[in-house]
């Protein structure tokens, strides 16, 4: 049998992950539930790069969870200006409020989703990416590259639940946090919006959208209509 797409994916990431001060080593021990919750909220709607020193700062000033919730609000707040979304500074405290009350994280997907400020996504990549349970983890940038690899016509955002059962389909039970990070980091660098890099990539010969010459092109956008 050929190499299953996980499969080929997680033999690329042990070589080309990139390397982020949230994450544990590819197939090492499973990060800090804290430090990977926090990164989430943090890139919820801000790029890699502008996160870092954020998430620098707060590990410094709030190594853990239960020293965040102690922290008071406006010290938080103040901490987070230029992040912008304001709502996820001031839900980052309830919550570490909430599972310090709890006694940590709890570590599936259903309980971590009921805690402030987790949405599916983020309810998701903290139950794969820091406890291990296999749950499907679609940001934009796996969307991409799902709807790449199988040809995935249908414009966005009609598309959204035929991308998550394809991005469920190729989700493995054995190292998913490390699968979906694969996922953001093929999408991040060589599956991006702009262009594909497909010579370079670990999943070409899987790819319906290089089989087809165009995967550039997806997914597909439903137009704005003018106002
Ligand atoms: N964007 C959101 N979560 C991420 C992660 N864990 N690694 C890289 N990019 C991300």
């Amino acid at each position: 049998m050929s190499a299953t797409i996980s499969t080929l994916l997680l033999d690329w990431y042990d070589g080309h992950a990139r390397a982020l001060p949230w994450r544990a080593v590819p197939g090492g021990a499973l990060p800090d539930p804290y430090r990977v919750w926090l990164s989430e909220v943090m890139l919820q709607q801000t790029t890699v790069a502008a996160v870092k020193p954020y998430f620098a700062k707060f590990i410094e000033r709030w190594p853990t969870v239960e020293a965040l919730a102690a922290a008071p609000e406006e010290e938080v707040m103040a901490a987070w200006a230029g992040l912008g979304y304001y709502s996820r500074a001031r839900n980052l405290v309830k919550c570490a409020a909430k599972v310090t009350e709890m006694g940590g994280f709890p570590d599936d997907e259903v309980a971590l989703r009921r805690l402030p400020g987790l949405g599916d996504y983020t309810a998701a990549a903290v139950a794969a990416i820091a406890f291990g349970q296999r749950a499907v983890v679609v940001d934009a940038n796996v969307e991409r590259v799902a709807a790449r690899l199988f040809a995935v016509e249908e414009p966005l955002p009609g598309a959204r639940k035929t991308i998550r059962e394809h991005a469920d389909a190729i989700t493995p039970e054995a190292r998913p946090g490390d699968f979906a990070q694969a996922m953001m980091d093929l999408g991040a660098t060589l599956c991006t919006a702009r262009d594909a890099k497909c010579l370079l990539c670990p999943l070409r010969e899987s790819c319906a959208g290089y089989a087809r010459g165009n995967p550039q092109l997806l997914p597909v956008k439903t137009k704005k209509k003018p106002k």
